[in-house]
This record gives structure tokens, sequence and C-alpha cells, in this order.
């Protein structure tokens, strides 16, 4: 039985990258301890991206922080994702990730990261504060057209496409309103990754088209797609295809018109963790962006007070002019709806801000979403979201 009281959990140094990459791939995945091993490597992240449980010497519990942005409509917010969470089989269930969630939550708050998002195992993040609010994207299985031919070519990405990565992904990403987006330092390890395949399309020497290629045991899986019309997109899944001729796409926003007559499209129930900490922060941050929501509605906003309860805490906000400012954190309130304000529990905050189901349709499926008489407001202000997400690993 291994002796608590050495362990210590920290922020990795140098000395700490080997016992990281060996634990990674000995609990996540041989693939995977590749991929930790260039994050370690790079002095724009290193050792100090991650975090540690030590015993003694030994790496014994394993977490990455990595940094994204969020945009909300016209606002772009500091963000971050935690991936590769491991613990040694010995060392389990005693609450070493837990601690380590609890250290890069903190580390995260520090620097002003408003949203962490995060793919993983089933309910575990939940126990963190993170909400299943983002649905992961349909898939269809695309097969190339016997005689198929393109005026396209292909090649593998490298280090100096990132710039021309980024503005296909950023044309791609303005189909959705939240967009959950790669730093650019992501891309240049995607590329050196040999766990993927960035593929760039190019039409007489131009970027016109890209993917990114996991291949699933010669099952193809082809995301972080960017093209603009069907017959790229059904090019890419061609150059992309297995033995078989078939390639999985995943239909980010933007993509699904293409597919209409490419067969039956699929989803496997699953969906991205989010998680906001200070509701009031990412209001605040967000205000702009509400404030545009609400000129562009049309409907006049009487002045006064917009009180959203979170039932622990409540955020605050005065009407003016037909906009919201003023924005202020408060406690507990209990009843919101009988003081003219409404009522959102602080684990659907996710949901309401940034997912696609909008305020009215939480109102309808959760008992303690509670609209009242700012129902027409809160419409206004969080409507369903189209939302696309960049994601480390698929789902
Ligand atoms: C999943 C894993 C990371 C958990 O690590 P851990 O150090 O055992 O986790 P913790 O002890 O901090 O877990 C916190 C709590 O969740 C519980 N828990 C552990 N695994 C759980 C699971 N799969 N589902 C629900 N709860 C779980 C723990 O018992 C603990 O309970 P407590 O709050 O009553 O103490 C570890 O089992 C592992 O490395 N698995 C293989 C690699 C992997 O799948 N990584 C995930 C990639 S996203």
């Amino acid at each position: 039985m291994p002796d608590h009281e050495e362990i210590v959990v920290r922020v990795a140094r140098p000395e700490d990258a080997d016992g990281i990459v060996a634990l990674v791939n000995d609990r996540i995945g041989t693939e995977d301890g590749p991929e930790a091993r260039i994050t370690l490597d790079d002095p724009r992240f290193g050792p100090g991206g991650w975090t540690v449980a030590v015993d003694d010497d030994r790496i014994i519990s394993v977490l990455g922080l990595f940094p994204a942005l969020t945009r909300v409509g016209s606002i772009t917010v500091q963000s971050a994702f935690i991936e590769f969470v491991a613990t040694a089989r010995e060392y389990e269930g005693r609450g070493l990730v837990r601690k380590q969630i609890e250290l890069a939550h903190r580390i995260s708050a520090e620097r002003g990261d408003l949203i962490m998002w995060m793919v993983g195992i089933p309910y575990f993040y939940r126990q963190f504060g993170y909400e299943y609010a983002v649905p992961t994207p349909h898939t269809v299985d695309l097969t190339a057209p016997v005689g198929a031919s393109t005026d396209l070519s292909f090649r593998e990405a490298s280090v100096d496409d990132i710039d021309a990565i980024t503005a296909l992904q950023g044309h791609m990403a303005a189909s959705a309103v939240i967009v959950a987006e790669h730093d650019q330092l992501l891309w240049s390890w995607y590329i050196a990754s040999p766990v993927y395949r960035v593929v760039i399309a190019e039409r007489e020497g131009t970027p016109v088209g890209m993917m990114r290629i996991y291949d699933d045991d010669g099952d193809p899986l082809v995301f972080d797609v960017a093209a603009g019309d069907p017959a790229t997109l059904l090019a890419l899944a061609t150059e992309a295809a297995g033995p078989d001729g078939t390639a999985t796409v995943a239909l980010r926003p933007g993509l699904e018109d293409f597919v209409a007559n490419f067969g039956e499209t699929d989803h496997d129930g699953y969906a991205y963790y989010v998680r906001v900490a200070d509701p009031c922060a990412l209001f605040k941050a967000v205000l702009p962006e509400l404030n545009f929501r609400m000129a562009d509605s049309g409907v006049e906003f009487e002045d006064g007070e917009l009180l959203i309860s979170l039932y622990r805490e409540s955020i605050t906000a005065q009407i003016r002019n037909g906009q919201l400012e003023s924005v202020t954190s408060g406690g507990t309130v209990q009843a919101p709806v009988s003081q003219g304000g409404c009522g959102v529990p602080p684990d659907l905050v996710a949901h309401l801000i940034l997912g696609p189901l909008g305020a009215l349709e939480l109102e309808r499926r959760h008992a303690d979403v509670l609209l009242g008489k700012r129902r027409a407001l809160m419409d206004v202000l969080f409507p369903p979201q189209t939302v696309d997400v960049q994601s480390w690993v698929w789902p």
C-alpha cells in the first residue's frame, strides 16, 4: 500500500517529463505518450503547462492544461481545456485527479480563463463542475464516387501553413455563434503528432480546404474540416478514405448542409464538457454581445433591473435605454420570479450561455429554470446557439 504522506500535487518541472510520458503511455495509450512529449519539449509550453502528483520521485498522476479561446458572437474570451488525465493504477480513487483539477482551476482562474472545455470519460468530470452543455457533432460516412475527379491537390501541412490553417478555420467557424478554438500552438503539435495527418487542399497553389485525419485502425475519422462547398468536402473525404474507400467526417456547423444528399448522418449521443467557474465574470465579459442582441432584436425593453438568480448567488444588471449595464454579483435569491427576476441553477449556466438549447428550452426541460416576467428578454439574450468546438481528441 503506497504511503500517501509522501504524495505532493504541484505544477510539473523539467525533471518530471519522462515520468509524465511514461504514465500517459501506460494509462491513456501508446499513441498519446508521444503527443505528451511534444508539448513537454515545446519551449512555448513545457512541463509548466502540466500538473503532477509525485510520490517520492515517482510521477503517479498527471494532467495537462492547455490554452484556448472561446468566441461568443462578437466577443472572444480566454479559455482553457484539460487533456491527458491519468493516475497510476495502484493510486486510483485517492483524489489525486481531484486535487490536480483543483490546482488547474486555480491556475486558470488566476490567469483569467473564463471557460473550460473538456472531452472526457462519462460522468467523471461532472463531479468537478463540468456540464455536458454542447453535443458532439453528427458524423457522416462518405464514400468516394466511382471515377470522381477533382482539380484540387493535397499535401501534408507544415508549420509554415499555420496562418493559412487559422484563416481556413476562422472562415469555417463563422458558421457558428459559439466557437471554442485551438490556440495556434496546438496546430503545430497536431502537425508534429504521429497520431494525426493534417492535410491541406490547394487549388493552383492556394489553400482552399483542410482537415485533420485520425486513422482509427484503417477507418479514417476526419475532423477540423474546412471546406467552402460540397465538392471540396467530398474531395477531402476521398483523399482521407481508407482501404474501403470510405471516411467518417465530423459535421461541424457549416458542413451539415453540404451532405444533405450524401446519406444518413449519425450521432453517438455524447457531448463536450464545459465549465463556467465565475458566471458573473463571463456575463460581464460578453455584455457587449448581449447588448448587441438586445439592439438587434427590435424589441423595446423598458428601463429596470434584470435579476438572474443562480440560487446560491445572483447576477444583477440595470436596463437603461434598451441596454444592460452595471452588472454586479450578489448573494442567494431563493424566489427570484416573485421579485420580477429569473432563476437558472449554476450547473446550467454553460448550457444557457454556450449551448444549443437556449433559455426557453432550458425552462421547458428543467424545473428550476424559471424565467418569469423576463422570458422575452432571456430569449433575446440567450437564444439557441450554433456551436463549433475544436478539441484535441475526437470525443
Ligand atoms: C479516470 C482516472 C483519471 C481517475 O483518476 P483518480 O486519481 O483515480 O481520480 P480521483 O481519485 O481524483 O477521483 C475523484 C473521485 O471520483 C471517483 N472516481 C474515479 N474514477 C471514476 C469514474 N470513472 N467515474 C466516477 N467517479 C470516479 C473517485 O473514487 C473519487 O471519489 P471521491 O470523490 O469519493 O474521493 C484514472 O482512473 C485513470 O487514469 N484512468 C485511465 C486513464 C483515463 O481513462 N483517463 C481519462 C482520459 S479523459
